[in-house]
């Protein structure tokens, strides 16, 4: 760890240190609902053009940092930049969410094309290094990924989906198949993640949104390996960088996850009770999470509440204040000032 580093809250949290008040940043912080964000999406034409461009992409990474001073910034990208660039095509459709290709065979995930991933994300990483020589001391820079199984369902589903029907019977029907997509999908964003960390990024977050439909069994060989696979790739590389999981949904499976994935925090979802967290991850790991996003749209006194009851019972030990999941588009900045004043006020 460098001397700078070892001072930036976040990291000393990821690193087990129980800080008062508590570090924060908020999950999908960059975009969405400031109006300078929206003037420059505006500007810069289609959404993969923003990831793709270093110098507005930085822009629209440090806005939020501007006015609320966050503990850390996360990498204004996507986690559709690894499909695009192994070849899928990938769209993004406005009021529509993401449009891919799907895929529907063997022949698609041999025709997967790992070789150029590197290339065709140098400009994310070219963001990344002007995200660090542009990030004021105290804060850190959050580099991230998708996980294998929520990408593979953007990939067989073709899009957003509600019950992951096509994408569950891959994975049932098919195991040697599905399989072969998640090693793919292993390979290039472990490989994107180290390439992060060698630009600057100083933590990294590997978010599985969808790990919540799985049943058990599948859970752990669709989320848990994927992921501990990964982790272990990152750490062989950068033994020193913290890396947090988000397996969203995955209710008591949290546990096995936080003890068994390597992971050095995880980030809680909405719906994870409070009292259990404290008293089963917390012990394990650090834990991030869980306000929800839509306190934010409300404001006003029942966000505070929450607020309060969030930081008392994980406030006490190795914490890390953030959503249980993405900001929404409606989200009064004003709301935002609110609760970055209420977390800076607890003692
Ligand atoms: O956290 C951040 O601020 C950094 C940037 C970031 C984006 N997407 C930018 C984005 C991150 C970390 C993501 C992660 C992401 N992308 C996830 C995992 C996290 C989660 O919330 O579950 C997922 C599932 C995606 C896929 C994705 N990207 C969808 C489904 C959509 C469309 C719907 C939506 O939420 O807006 C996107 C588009 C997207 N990614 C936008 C932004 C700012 C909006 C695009 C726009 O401005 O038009």
């Amino acid at each position: 760890m460098t001397a700078s580093s070892a001072n930036k809250p976040f990291l000393r949290a990821l690193a087990g240190e129980t800080l008062t008040p508590p570090p924060f940043w908020l999950m999908r912080q960059a975009g969405r609902f400031l109006p300078e964000y929206r003037k420059v999406r505006a500007d810069a034409g289609n959404f993969l053009d923003l990831c793709y461009n270093p110098e507005l992409a930085c822009e629209v990474t440090l806005q939020p940092l501007r006015r609320y001073g966050m503990d850390a910034a996360i990498l204004f990208s996507d986690i559709l930049v690894i499909p695009d660039a192994l070849g899928r095509s990938v769209a993004f459709k406005q009021g529509e969410g993401p449009v891919l290709d799907p895929m529907t065979s063997m022949a698609d995930v041999e025709a997967l094309d790992g070789s150029a991933v590197l290339t065709h994300l140098a400009p994310v990483l070219e963001t990344v290094r002007r995200i660090s020589a542009n990030l004021p001391q105290e804060t850190a820079l959050i580099g991230f990924c998708g996980a294998p199984w929520t990408v593979a369902t953007y990939m067989i589903e073709g899009g957003s989906s509600k019950d992951y029907a096509k994408t569950k019977q891959w994975a049932y029907g098919q195991p040697q198949v599905f399989q072969a997509l998640i090693d793919q999908l292993v390979e290039s964003s472990a490989a994107y993640l180290i390439a992060q960390i060698d630009a600057g990024a100083e933590a990294v977050q590997i978010f599985d949104s969808w790990a919540g439909v799985l049943p058990e069994e599948e859970f752990r060989r669709w989320v848990m390996a994927p992921i501990a696979a990964m982790v272990e790739k990152v750490k062989a590389a950068h033994p020193t960088v913290p890396v947090i999981g988000f397996p969203r949904g995955a209710g008591l499976l949290y546990e096995d996850f936080a003890r068994e994935v390597g992971c050095d925090a995880v980030s809680l979802d909405t719906t994870v009770p409070l009292e259990w967290a404290a008293k089963v991850i917390q012990p394990l790991v650090t834990v991030q999470g869980n306000l929800d996003p839509i306190h934010l749209v409300t404001g006003g006194e029942a966000m505070d509440r929450a607020i309060d009851r969030i930081l008392n019972v994980l406030g006490r030990g190795p914490f890390v204040f953030n959503l249980g999941h993405g900001i929404t588009p409606p989200t009064p900045p004003e709301n935002v000032a609110r609760l970055a004043e209420r977390i800076r006020a607890f003692r």
